[in-house]
């Protein structure tokens, strides 16, 4: 029996403001705070060093939950895990040798995490199971918010559970998720779902609906 979990994704909160919106999606019902770190390089887009997750840290009660679009990866894993994070997640593109990366992270301590972009196949996680607690499918290309929900995704998220089998790691799906789309990754075997323009639409973390039985439903 899987308990689906919301991780808003601070990347469309108020910059100005990150203690007070995380302090508001945990008090709305957030069970991660989900940070997109960009390297201008990998992705076409810059965001938080890991001075900023630092800063992010004690406003977390939850599980900070750092999503890493940066390559090459592995010289930044030990900065990230000290700035607080919870669960580092690389991108399997990010090489070249994710195997490597995986390791890198459990060394620190942390949850180890993998991802795929829509374009990569589920197969290439196939020998990295054995390493992570989450494989992290992108149902957007990876860069920024607002972007449209990738459909045929769903059936890489069916794929990947079956694969995945009863071994204790997350799927987690991250891009265009919201109360219409939850419920299409939910069925396919996804449990924890990325929302960041669902949850802060507007300027406002004052979304309730968000958090309700439409988002949670299988
Ligand atoms: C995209 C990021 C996502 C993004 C999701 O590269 O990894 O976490 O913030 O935003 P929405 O939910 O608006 O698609
Ligand atoms: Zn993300």
């Amino acid at each position: 029996d899987r308990t689906i979990k919301i991780a808003p994704s601070i990347l469309s909160a108020d910059f100005a403001n990150f203690g007070a919106e995380i302090r508001a999606i945990e008090a709305q019902g957030a069970d991660w705070v989900h940070v997109d770190v960009m390297d201008g390089h990998f992705v076409p887009n810059l965001t938080f060093g890991p001075p900023a997750v630092k800063a992010f840290r004690p406003h977390v009660k939850t599980v900070m939950d750092v999503h890493l679009m940066i390559a090459p990866v592995d010289a930044y894993i030990e900065a990230y895990a000290e700035a607080g994070a919870d669960m580092i997640t690389a991108h399997v593109e990010a090489g070249p040798h994710p195997h490597r990366t995986l390791q890198a992270i459990r060394a620190t301590g942390k949850k180890a995490g993998i991802a795929l972009n829509p374009g990569t196949p589920v197969e290439a996680v196939e020998y990295l199971l054995d390493l992570c607690d989450m494989v992290l499918v992108m149902t957007v290309n990876p860069g920024f918010g607002g972007q449209k929900f990738i459909h045929s995704q769903v059936d890489k998220i069916a794929r990947l559970r079956g694969m995945i089998g009863d071994r204790p790691i997350h799927i987690q799906v991250d891009g265009g998720v919201d109360p219409a789309t939850a419920p299409l990754v939910a069925q396919a075997g996804a449990d924890v779902l990325v929302a960041g323009s669902a949850v802060f639409k507007g300027g406002s973390v004052d979304r309730p609906d968000v958090y309700g039985t439409n988002m949670r439903a299988i």
